[in-house]
């Protein structure tokens, strides 16, 4: 699954699951200050690199959202090749 996302800097593609406990993305995913933010634990992804923005911050208990991140190792998101011609857009799965 590849989540497709539209940020101000442009169109990117990711992994669609959570590295955290592997949620859905498309599920309720949001794109918030520039950043790819999952609606379980709160853990956010930045779309060019996949890179980790926070980790299960889990505002609303954070010694929760702390204890939760603890079960897994912060990995961050694969990344796709994306562009748009026309206004398709078109995903590289090789990349
Ligand atoms: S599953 Fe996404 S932050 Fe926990």
């Amino acid at each position: 699954m590849v989540a497709v996302m539209r940020t101000e800097e442009g169109v990117f593609g990711t992994n669609a699951l959570c590295r955290h406990m592997a949620w859905p993305l498309h599920w309720g995913g949001k794109i918030k200050d520039g950043c790819l933010r999952c609606p379980l634990h709160q853990s956010s992804y930045h779309p060019a690199d996949g890179s980790i923005n926070e980790w299960s911050p889990f505002p609303l208990f954070p010694w929760y959202g702390k204890m939760l991140g603890k079960l897994r190792k912060p990995s961050s998101l694969k990344t796709y090749d994306v562009r748009e011609i026309d206004g398709y857009v078109e995903i590289d799965m090789k990349s």
